[in-house]
């Protein structure tokens, strides 16, 4: 079967160039988006986070059971929420904000898992309410607090245990989680007695699963196909030991995208696809029946779906042939430069077809950091006033921004077949100042 996967590609599934030689995405000229919305402004093309379900789905389909979680904390707002519901998918929350976000999407109970290495008391108690979620045990004193919140809310809470596999992915080691001294998870060692904890305590608690995420933007497969192999070993342990049959395995999202020509992801659709293989042969050699499989993707969903355009600014020549451009936004709406030195691949979106330069150009953000560099050496014929696209922003950019320099975060605006819409409001300057207090005594002269 030939199915598309966008993790693969720099841009959106619609990006084309029209007559005038501008950038459109979703059927949009996005030099009309940015006179419309404004600049810096990100942009999400719905068919491309259509398109990554259907290829996560298609790569599950020969397994029975399957349900493919969304990972929020790579994008997550109401309209988000509401086409994650439309396109079957669950959602994996880590917060009351992202439970929140959910549950006024009505979002349905049962296919939201919470997850996070200290949920408060608060989250628990809320998830709870909401109805049948899941909760994705961190630690053993978190065992025992989902265990209290759930005796006093007399509800019995469903539960998997997240392990720590001990599998290491090629990733920045800001983003590895699976190692062994993960701040995340279990240790395998600890397994059984968090699972004899959890029994003694089955009024409240059903232990129904197991869960590893070994980290982020991972391109290759042999790092999921190695914790499959520790989980169905864990799935036996269970059963032998302790007579335990557990019916679901979470094996976690990362997989990444291709962020420049040297990014070669493995494609969402073989990715899922050799899981559930994998899973499949792993619980069959093992006489173990088959529980249900579940992955959580964020980046291989929303990644590639999201633009961010900027209004070029100021152009500097320096000694040695270097020359900045610097942009109209920067780290505090994309903080991943910064942070893991991630690259991008820019485009002039409102001159497309124009030929490259031969010299490179550093494209810099605004903000008051040495550090805040968007795109090093690209080889853009780039002036005062172009339009700049940088492409694979949609995961990680509006979910970590901040307002460093004081500055409110961009609009955020859903494309799809012609039609743009606001799903995220830009912060203006009042929108902040709004939230400040000033103590009388400091009014007095
Ligand atoms: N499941 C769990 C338990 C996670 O912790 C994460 C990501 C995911 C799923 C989804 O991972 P994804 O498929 O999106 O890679 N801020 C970093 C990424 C941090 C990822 C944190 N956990 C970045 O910008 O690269």
């Amino acid at each position: 079967m030939q199915v598309t996967s966008p993790n693969v590609s720099i841009k959106p599934v619609t990006a084309s160039v029209n007559d005038l030689g501008h950038l459109v995405v979703g059927g949009c000229d996005v030099v009309k988006l940015a006179e419309q919305f404004g600049t810096p402004l990100w942009l999400i093309d719905e068919a491309t986070i259509e398109q990554a379900c259907r290829a996560v789905k298609a790569g599950l389909s020969e397994y029975p059971k399957t349900q493919v979680l969304y990972a929020g904390k790579a994008f997550l707002c109401l309209a988000m929420c509401h086409l994650i519901k439309r396109l079957g998918l669950g959602l994996d929350v880590v917060s009351i904000g992202e439970l929140m976000t959910a549950s006024r999407a009505s979002f349905p109970p049962e296919l939201i898992y919470l997850h996070g290495n200290n949920k408060s008391q608060e989250e628990i108690a809320f998830g709870l309410n909401l109805g049948d979620i899941k909760i994705v045990v961190d630690s053993v004193s978190e065992l025992y607090l989902i265990q209290e919140v759930a005796a006093h809310l007399q509800r019995r809470a469903k539960i998997l245990l997240r392990v720590t596999p001990g599998v290491e992915p090629d990733t920045h080691h800001y983003i590895r989680t699976g190692q062994a001294d993960s701040k995340f998870g279990l240790p395998l060692e600890n397994l059984s007695h968090i699972v004899e904890l959890a029994q003694v305590h089955s009024d409240c608690l059903e232990l129904i699963g197991l869960h590893a995420h070994i980290g982020s933007q991972s391109h290759e497969i042999e790092p999921y196909l190695e914790i499959i192999e520790i989980l169905a070993d864990c799935f036996v342990e269970l059963q032998h030991f302790v007579g335990l049959t557990l019916t679901q395995l979470d094996v976690g999202g990362g997989l990444g995208i291709a962020y420049t020509p040297n990014d070669h992801p493995t494609p969402l659709y073989e990715w899922s696809r050799a899981i559930a293989r994998h899973v499949e042969a792993c619980f069959t050699n093992r006489n173990l029946a088959l529980p249900t499989l579940l992955v959580e993707p964020g980046r291989a969903i929303v990644g590639t779906a999201g633009i961010t355009l900027y209004r070029a600014g100021h152009c500097k020549n320096l000694p040695g042939g270097i020359t900045y451009i610097a942009l109209n936004g920067g780290m505090a709406d994309n903080p991943r430069p910064i942070t893991y030195q991630a690259r991008y691949t820019p485009c002039l979106a409102n001159r497309l077809n124009d030929p490259c330069s031969d010299k490179p150009i550093t494209f810099v953000g605004k903000y008051c950091e040495s550090g805040d560099i968007i795109v090093k050496d690209a080889y853009l014929a780039a002036e005062s006033g172009d339009l700049v696209a940088i492409f694979g922003t949609g995961a990680y950019n509006y979910s970590m921004a901040s307002n460093y320099n004081r500055t409110g975060r961009p609009a955020c605006i859903l494309v799809a077949k012609g039609q743009s819409e606001v799903i995220i409001k830009r912060e203006s300057p009042d929108d902040l100042i709004a939230r400040d207090r000033v103590p009388q005594r400091l009014l007095v002269d």
